[in-house]
């Protein structure tokens, strides 16, 4: 196995109570890293950290917070420097914003999901950043969705306000690079995390839903949580120093277009 010299690195991996939040929390624990966790439902977060904390012997922090929420971000920015001394990896991520066509969003609906999925990456950019220039080095790593490559039926809030991500992320990358700060996006395709097969199940038919969602997938399955979590723990390595402003899809072949 490739030695991804993160033992001991800072990271804040943020809405990793599950799912792939919580997958790459463990990679990076895994790999020796100190990690701080945050979500709002502080028992099931508090139970995750412990679960990470116990099985990889690392010590992982816990910090409720809600990502619209620009104070929680401050506090768990100015918590995990506290606790650890600084921040070399940030890894954004938060729940996805409610499914829906057009017609379905008010103005409201709109500003609650920028909130969410974009704002929330702004505010914890601006808190974490000027400490990875303290240190001279730094990673930002975005969770998104193949939405920004290919529009998903029914989902368009993320299919909008996820390309604004990949915007900031991109002139980010331009921005930081004297500071030896890399900042990347990826993008998840259907994931075979709790919150999916609730889904499924809420369908009635289990595994027609599960052929509807993988029929259009060469790799014929759903990703595993770990397999996300790979790609982003190889983006945050040292060997991943001179990739910058990428947009990288983990969807077993998904999304159609080449770029
Ligand atoms: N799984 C997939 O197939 C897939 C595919 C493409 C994109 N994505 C996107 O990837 C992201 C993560 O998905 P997932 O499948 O891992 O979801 P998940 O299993 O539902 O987990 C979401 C995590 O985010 C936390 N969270 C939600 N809203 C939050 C908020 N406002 N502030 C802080 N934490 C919050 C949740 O904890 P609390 O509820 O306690 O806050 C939970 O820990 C979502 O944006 C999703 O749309 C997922």
């Amino acid at each position: 196995m490739m030695d991804l010299g993160l033992a001991n690195k800072i990271g804040i991996v943020v809405a990793a109570s599950k799912g792939l939040g919580k997958a790459v929390a463990f990679r990076f624990a895994r790999e020796g890293m100190r990690v701080a966790i945050c979500a709002r439902d502080e028992s099931v977060l508090r139970a995750t950290a412990q679960e990470i904390s116990s099985l990889t012997h690392t010590e992982v922090l816990p910090i409720r917070a809600d990502v619209t929420r620009s104070d929680d971000i401050k506090n768990l920015v100015a918590e995990t420097v506290k606790r650890f001394g600084g921040i070399d990896v940030l890894v954004t991520n938060a729940g996805g914003p409610p499914p829906g066509n057009f017609f379905a969003f008010d103005d409201s609906a709109w500003e609650q999901a920028f909130y969410l999925t974009f704002m929330s990456v702004v505010r914890l950019c601006r808190e974490a950043i000027p400490h990875m220039q303290k240190r001279g080095a730094g990673r930002i790593i975005n969770i998104a969705s193949v939405s920004v490559k290919q529009p998903i039926e029914n989902l368009i809030l993320s299919n909008s306000l996820r390309l604004a991500v990949v915007g900031l992320a991109k002139s980010l990358a331009n921005e930081l690079a004297p500071w030896k700060i890399t900042v990347n996006t990826v993008c998840p395709g259907p994931t075979q995390t709790e919150r999916m097969e609730q889904l499924l199940r809420a369908s009635g038919d289990i595994e027609e839903a599960r052929r509807f969602w993988t029929k259009d997938i060469p790799m014929g399955r759903m990703g595993k949580p770990e397999e996300l979590a790979d790609l982003v723990a190889f983006l945050a390595s040292e060997n991943a120093r001179y990739i910058t402003g990428t947009v990288i899809q983990v969807d077993g072949g998904l999304v159609k277009g080449i770029f």
